[in-house]
């Protein structure tokens, strides 16, 4: 049962919730009975710090949230799934939050991120220690607690879309899924191609990686009209429902997490889910390529040359780098469609959790000021990007023997940039900043979302929507 989530006004103490939260700030007392925590040293001030106590029928959750000045959303956010945590796990059923001034929002996001579960395959469920915190009341500006609300939720359901396994969360689930989100709104429309239409619109890269398997693929185009003078926004999301790397098969160990390999089009198909709600005054064309690549007697091998919708030919040197082959002409496909600045989010590659980990995603981009648009909207939502490089250098390497650009260098050199350095051949001169998050994806372990499925680019996408109107 989804959480009831509603802005509250007046006392803190007179809300009707069994537990209420009281943040504690560093050099600062609690009100009444409650100081005696503070002194006797059970609550302290220190960012995620908890104590519990009662006051007549209700109980008190204290929360250290550090020094009052150096408080900002991300660090309120850390806090709430901290309380979150504990909430549930004392069996509360109602959450009452004093929240800070400027915090609402980010209260509502770490609460409703933290208390994510996937947990729909367990026939039997064990660790389910109560029926779920059913409401959570937060003092702040009612626009702002039930944005942050629809941005959450839009997050967790990404959560659902990745963690929902490759036998169920095929392309067409994804398409079915698209058309579902379509029909909520008057404002999306949705278009969808088969394989056929695929390879009749000349999108010979994304065409290769879809004929190995038998899962039909699809490439979903989400259409939102909100009304706008600002740019046309173009979301791109990769969508391999799984990635098995193809005839360059990849080795066994890991290979399960390749279901993940769909984060970036979750992303975009439930992001463009949350600006519908919100109504964002901006225009968007979502394209979420989505296929499965699996070795079979009709996949494509190494050295096969396509021809990719925009013109240019590529030698498939390796099969596992597929995500740059169907992201060729979705993105092609997004400026065709008249995008004018464009985001992509792409688990692209495994060099880029060498050089970033699991704290920023990758930003690659060919128009500085659309990249300081979107590293802004990182800070703002908590979702980090680092920029690495692109360069004309880069380039020469990913230019092929036989065709116009090969898929994948003999050298591991710089393959992150690389990958980039490819999807800029897709995209002419339109601003363009590509997100690598296959370190970012999952396995992200900030304390609102833990080490599975993250739904991450979600709320970045959001407020990208939100600043660029
Ligand atoms: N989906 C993978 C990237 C990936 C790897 C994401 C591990 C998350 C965890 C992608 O399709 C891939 O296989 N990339 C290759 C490219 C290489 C063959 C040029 C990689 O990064 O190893
Ligand atoms: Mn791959
Ligand atoms: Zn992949």
């Amino acid at each position: 049962m989804p959480t009831a989530v509603r802005a509250r006004s007046g006392a803190p103490e007179e809300t009707s919730a069994d537990t209420r939260v009281v943040p504690l700030f560093e050099g600062e007392s609690l009100p009444g009975d409650l100081q005696a925590l503070v002194e006797s040293g059970e609550a302290k001030a220190a960012l995620r710090k908890l104590a519990v106590t009662h006051e007549d029928d209700r109980r008190v959750i204290v929360v250290g949230l550090g020094k009052r000045d150096e408080l900002d959303p991300e660090k309120a956010r850390v806090a709430a799934a901290a309380v979150a945590g504990r909430a549930r796990e004392l069996g509360a059923a109602s959450l009452s939050w004093d929240a800070p001034e400027g915090t609402a929002a980010a209260v509502v996001e770490g609460t409703l991120l933290a208390l994510y579960r996937f947990d729909r395959f367990k026939t039997s469920n064990d660790d389910a220690d109560d029926d779920g915190i059913a409401s959570l009341e937060v003092n702040g500006d009612e626009g702002e607690v039930s944005a942050a609300r629809v941005t959450a939720e839009a997050q967790n359901r990404a959560r659902d879309l990745q963690n929902l396994p490759s036998n169920v969360a095929t392309p067409t689930f994804l398409a079915e899924r698209a058309g579902e989100i379509a029909e909520e709104h008057e404002s999306l429309e949705v278009e969808l191609m088969d394989g056929e239409a695929i390879i009749s619109r000349g999108m010979g890269a994304f065409a290769c990686v879809a004929q190995g398997t038998y899962a039909e693929p699809r490439l979903i185009v989400l259409r939102y009209e909100g009304g706008s003078s600002g740019p046309h926004l173009g979301f791109v999301g990769k969508a391999v429902t799984f990635d098995t790397g193809g005839i360059s098969i990849k080795p066994a160990a890991k290979m399960h997490e390749m279901k993940f390999d769909m984060s970036g089009g979750a992303a975009v198909l439930e992001s463009v889910a949350a600006i519908a709600e919100l109504g964002l005054p901006v225009r968007i064309t979502a394209v979420v390529p989505a296929t499965e690549n699996m070795p079979s007697g009709r996949s494509v091998k190494p050295g096969d040359i396509v021809t990719a919708m925009n013109g240019k030919t590529i030698e498939v040197n390796n099969t596992d780098a597929e995500g740059r082959l169907i992201l060729a002409d979705a993105l092609a496909y997004a400026v065709e469609q008249g995008a004018e600045r464009i985001v992509d989010l792409a688990t692209l590659t495994g060099a880029i959790i060498v050089a970033l980990g699991s704290t920023f995603a990758g930003v690659f981009s060919n128009d500085d000021e659309w990249c300081a648009q979107v590293e802004e909207a990182m800070g703002a939502t908590g979702e980090l990007g680092w920029r690495l490089p692109l360069h004309p250098e880069i380039f020469e390497i990913t230019k092929g023997q036989y065709a116009d650009l090969t898929n994948a260098a003999a050298e591991r050199k710089a393959m992150s940039s690389y990958a980039a350095e490819f999807l800029r051949q897709f995209v002419d001169d339109t601003p363009w900043v590509h997100l690598d998050i296959a370190g970012t994806a999952w396995g992200l372990g900030r304390p609102y979302v833990g080490k599975g499925a993250s739904g991450f680019g979600v709320r970045l996408l959001v407020e990208v929507a939100k600043s660029a109107t």
